[in-house]
């Protein structure tokens, strides 16, 4: 069942659990998701930054499209790190039921009136809209950009900004970086700040760089608002070191139908624990009553 972001958002919100937002740039991750969200009976969100469109192509979109609309389980296709008008109409076109704006490079009030133009388009063809204010950080080896300090949401401003927006979720920055956290160490996340945030703005948060941090961290944020986790680091990295290790033992492989399974298999068991510790697993239900 492919659904918007805001009617999938606002049950995961309410029940206390939070999404998993997978980024996929092939035909396997795409499995990989539902498949995993099918067997764990939760509801699951299949993001596409924009340079991995770039990767597969528009038409790829279509695929996708037909995969969650055939899903047991409520899906979502959600434009990630959309960075101008550009790329939310090409997402539009492409039949996304979600975007994310993300100005959170730009100054206060620009980032209101670009998020303010893209709330405009976007709710006029019912597709729902994330925004970020803050930044979050950038570890090395991830595409999906960040800065190098991290710039927490302030409270004040997540009110105004939601406020005068008009956006259905808001992406809040509380410690995550996008990527493995190698060098740094794991982040310590203000858990506190997001509690204070979640009672100001009253809409579902979204928390970005959703791997490598401590679970005991993340499986506090869905009981302060984060509606949506976005995970793209630990399942690829489970997917390729599968697939490296599969190459190695068996060098002259070169059938995908011979060396696809065993690293999508790696990749699903990654995302069916996510779905667990986000507290998904078994919220399906929610959205057929
Ligand atoms: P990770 O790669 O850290 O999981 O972050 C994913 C993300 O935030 C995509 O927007
Ligand atoms: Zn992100």
């Amino acid at each position: 069942m492919l659904m918007n972001m805001k009617d999938l958002l606002g049950v995961a919100y309410k029940n206390k659990f939070a999404v998993g937002s997978f980024n996929v740039a092939n035909s396997e991750f795409v499995r990989v998701v539902i498949d995993s969200a099918e067997e764990k009976n939760a509801p699951a969100i299949i993001q596409i930054h924009p340079n991995e469109v770039e990767l597969v192509g528009d038409e790829f979109v279509a695929y996708v499209r037909e995969k969650c609309r055939n899903a047991k389980v409520p899906m979502a296709i959600h434009l990630d790190h959309g960075s101008s008008v550009n790329d939310v109409m090409r997402a539009i076109r492409n039949g996304y039921t979600s975007v994310m704006i993300d100005a959170s490079h730009a100054s206060f009030e620009d980032n209101i009136s670009i998020t303010k133009e893209v709330v405009k388009i976007a709710h006029a063809v019912n597709v729902s809209v994330e925004a970020e204010l803050g930044t979050i950080g950038s570890n090395e080896g991830s595409s999906e950009g960040g800065a190098d300090e991290i710039l927490y949401t302030d409270v004040n401003d997540a009110k105004r900004f939601v406020e005068e927006t008009g956006i259905d979720t808001l992406a809040v920055a509380i410690g995550t970086s996008h990527g493995q956290y190698k060098h740094a160490g794991k982040p310590e996340l203000k858990l506190d700040l997001l509690e204070e945030i979640n009672k100001m703005v009253g809409i579902p948060l979204v928390l970005h760089g959703g791997s490598d941090n401590k679970d005991e961290e993340i499986s506090q944020t869905y009981l302060h608002g984060v509606a949506k986790i976005n995970l793209s680091t630990d399942m690829k990295n489970a997917f390729f070191q599968e697939m490296r290790q599969f190459l190695t033992n068996q060098p002259s492989a070169y059938e995908p139908d011979v060396i696809m399974p065993s690293a999508r298999k790696a990749a699903q068991e990654v995302v069916m624990r996510k779905m667990d510790l986000f507290n998904s697993t078994n919220n399906a239900y929610h959205y057929f009553k």
